[in-house]
């Protein structure tokens, strides 16, 4: 006979955030949640895990600056506030009301594992779901298990209690097994043990680990879900923390292109933010940094030293030590050494944007390049335009902005500058060293700079002159010096 559905057989599942906590060990005036890991912060990493999870409800306890993490919370989140925070069992028993009545399994987690993946948690749902005991707990060996709770066995191998890092005896700090701060109860027996809690222990505070004690002390069965990977469970509760949870999510984001078909050439200096998108065959160079919304097409080479924030780069693009935020750039375009692309940047096909170059809020039509020390700020440049090295587009009267328009097939001079707005026509040229004011028609020479006269003999005359003088202040000095 085949099994029902999981959907169907599966029993109410609530799931309970905890994200409450001050974070004091963060020393921040942001909530611990909220700090970031590759491109998201640790609230959205832990929500992100838990969606899959498809849970009938979804509640997460916050505290103070509730607003600033509401948006990084799925729609369906009910919310729910712990006025003070006086510990993991008090947050869970803030979150009891909204779950009067409920029935099924509770899923609890803290929001600060941001490593936490949906198949671990679904392992200890499917255990739980097996063995029908009271409660299921995710336990791991860890090598430091500083800090962490520590899970107590009885001689037969059955859980009896967690006991916190500050309030374990000298033999329970040498148990390696951690509480890793996930629990699934059944919610009859978890409402009843938390009323029984208490705070006498070293923090003052109601501990949600003596649900576990006080369940197994009545009889009743708590299981462990132990797993190998102790760096999943990883919580993060102090910068130091942070960094080391960031650089193995780096890693793990890393790893997942690399299978995809990415080069990393240096895993060790490359940032690539979760959601960032790369194209196969592409090679990422060391010291780069791909991060927001970011998409990278096939075949290119990225870096090295690339910063590139919420840009498009499509197929087959070279962008080398330059920095691109809010920029699209189309397939085959060159981009650095040393560019500046700024919002709004759009380099079509083939297009280059050079040495010392910075484009703002500006198209550069296909195969149009700006090779050497230019800025580009709103203007149109058409396809196969050359802009000559050093030419400025001066867009702002100190009052607005205004628009330069240059046709297709344009060759400019170098240090041209274009003083906004104004118009060039396709094919035409402008003199080096211009200053455009007025429109350039199609074909034609805009040159814009005082004639050039030259001097008969100046400077023969001014440098027999200079030595002339410079003997007579020599003179002068001698006589001076005694
Ligand atoms: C907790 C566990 C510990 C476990 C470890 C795993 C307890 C008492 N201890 O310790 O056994 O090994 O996690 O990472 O649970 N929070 C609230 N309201 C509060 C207090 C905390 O919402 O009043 C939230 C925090 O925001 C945090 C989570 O609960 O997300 C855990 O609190 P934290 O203080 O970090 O507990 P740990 O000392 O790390
Ligand atoms: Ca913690």
């Amino acid at each position: 006979m085949q099994s029902a559905p999981a959907e169907e057989s599966r029993r109410p599942l609530a799931v309970i955030v905890l994200a409450a906590g001050l974070g004091t060990r963060m020393k921040s005036k942001t909530p611990k949640v909220l700090h970031h890991l590759c491109g998201k912060p640790m609230i959205a990493w832990v929500a992100g895990a838990v969606e899959p999870l498809g849970a009938d409800r979804l509640l997460v306890v916050l505290g103070s600056g509730a607003e600033e993490v509401h948006q990084f919370l799925p729609e369906r989140a009910e919310v729910v506030i712990q006025e003070e925070q006086r510990g993991t069992a008090d947050a869970v028993a803030a979150a009891r009301e909204a779950l009067e009545g409920f029935e099924g399994d509770v899923l609890i987690l803290y929001g600060d594992t941001p490593l936490l993946g949906s198949e671990v948690l679904t392992g200890l749902l499917e255990l739980h779901a097996r063995d029908e005991p009271a409660c299921t707990m995710l336990a791991v060996e860890m090598d430091d298990p500083s800090h962490y709770g520590r899970v107590n066995r009885d001689a037969d191998g059955r859980v009896t209690r967690v006991v916190e890092h500050r309030d374990a005896s000298d033999a329970e700090k040498e148990i390696r097994e951690v509480n890793a701060g996930v629990y699934v109860f059944e919610a009859a027996p978890l409402w009843e043990a938390l009323s029984e809690i208490g705070s006498a222990n070293d923090q003052g505070e109601y501990y949600l680990t003596d649900a576990v004690g006080i369940l197994a002390g009545g009889g009743q069965a708590v299981m462990a879900h132990v797993i190998d990977d102790q760096d999943v469970v990883m919580g993060v509760n102090s910068r130091a923390d942070l960094a080391v949870a960031a650089g193995l999510m780096r890693q793990r984001i890393l790893e997942r292109h690399m299978l995809a078909g990415v080069t990393v050439t240096d895993p060790g200096s490359t940032y690539v933010d979760d959601g960032v998108i790369i194209g196969r065959d592409t090679i990422l160079e060391p010291m780069t940094t791909l991060s927001g919304r970011t998409f990278v097409g096939e075949d290119c080479v990225i870096g090295p030293s690339a910063v590139v924030v919420d840009s498009t780069i499509d197929d087959g693009v070279r962008f080398v030590s330059s920095y691109a935020v809010e920029a699209s750039i189309a397939a085959g375009c060159t981009v650095g050494p040393f560019a500046y692309l700024r919002p709004g940047a759009a380099l079509e096909q083939g297009a280059k944007a050079g040495t010392f170059v910075e484009i703002k809020n500006s198209r550069v039509g296909e195969g149009a390049k700006v090779p050497h020390l230019s800025y580009i700020g709103d203007a149109e440049i058409g396809a196969g335009a050359n802009i000559g090295a050093g030419n400025i587009t001066a867009n702002y009267d100190g009052v607005s902005k205004h628009r330069t328009v240059i046709g297709s097939g344009v060759h400019t001079g170098a240090d041209t500058v274009f003083v906004a707005p104004v118009e060039v026509g396709d094919g035409s040229m402008t003199g080096a060293g211009s200053v455009i004011t007025e429109d350039i028609p199609g074909e034609a020479l805009g040159i814009a700079r005082s004639r050039q006269r030259n001097i008969g003999g100046f400077a023969r005359r001014l440098s027999k002159a200079g030595r002339a003088g410079k003997k007579n202040t020599k003179r002068g000095k001698q006589r001076e010096t005694p």
